[in-house]
């Protein structure tokens, strides 16, 4: 099995069409705002998404961040994303990274893997100590984060949702 983790590029916004609009629009507090776009507006938001990752145009109260597609054998199965730095809501709610995978491909293993894989992009980008929050009742979530050597940190009710939030140290990848 060959697995890749790529930023989202412009070039594979022809491929990678379908894949988002089959990938929910929402769930868990993870967003696919690529969800129901046409074609033509789908080709925008990935050029927004790069811009993101580039600190560019970036909304009132928005951090960099870089949106990454794992592939599995050549096949998009699921994206993640980085926060590169927090702020101060970000870091009692939001974390540096999200995760979301395609709903037939759950179930097998990729939800460790891909938390896994950005992780270490994470790494690469320099942050130390990463913050990964998940919902209480989000169970494969978190069990993928402790499985891939995540430490919890504290479970807080946060506008009414109970939310584990986790630690990982870099320096153990
Ligand atoms: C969370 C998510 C990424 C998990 O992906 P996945 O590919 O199904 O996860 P895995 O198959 O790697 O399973 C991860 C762990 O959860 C467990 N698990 C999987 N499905 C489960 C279920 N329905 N109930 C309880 N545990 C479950 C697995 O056994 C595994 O734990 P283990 O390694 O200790 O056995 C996926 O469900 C998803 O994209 N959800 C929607 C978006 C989301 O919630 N993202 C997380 C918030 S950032």
């Amino acid at each position: 099995m060959q697995v890749e983790l790529k930023p989202l590029q412009l070039s594979d916004a022809d491929t990678l069409y379908e894949f988002f609009q089959k990938l929910p629009a929402s769930e868990n507090s993870k967003n696919n705002r690529a969800h129901g776009l046409s074609r033509k507006e789908f080709t925008q938001w990935v050029q927004k998404e790069i811009d993101y990752s580039q600190g560019k145009n970036l909304r009132e109260g928005y951090v960099p961040r870089t949106t990454f597609v794992m592939y599995v054998d050549n096949i998009p199965v699921g994206v993640s994303n980085v926060r590169h730095y927090l702020n101060e809501k970000l870091e009692k709610y939001g974390g540096h990274i999200g995760v979301h995978i395609l709903p037939e491909y759950r179930g097998r293993g990729y939800g460790n893997i891909i938390i896994m894989e950005t992780l270490q992009k994470a790494k690469e980008m320099g942050i130390k100590r990463i913050l990964i929050f998940h919902n209480d009742d989000n169970v494969p979530a978190w069990r993928a984060s402790e499985r891939v050597g995540s430490k919890l940190d504290s479970i807080n009710i946060i506008d009414g949702i109970k939310v584990r939030k986790y630690v990982f140290d870099a320096s153990k990848l």
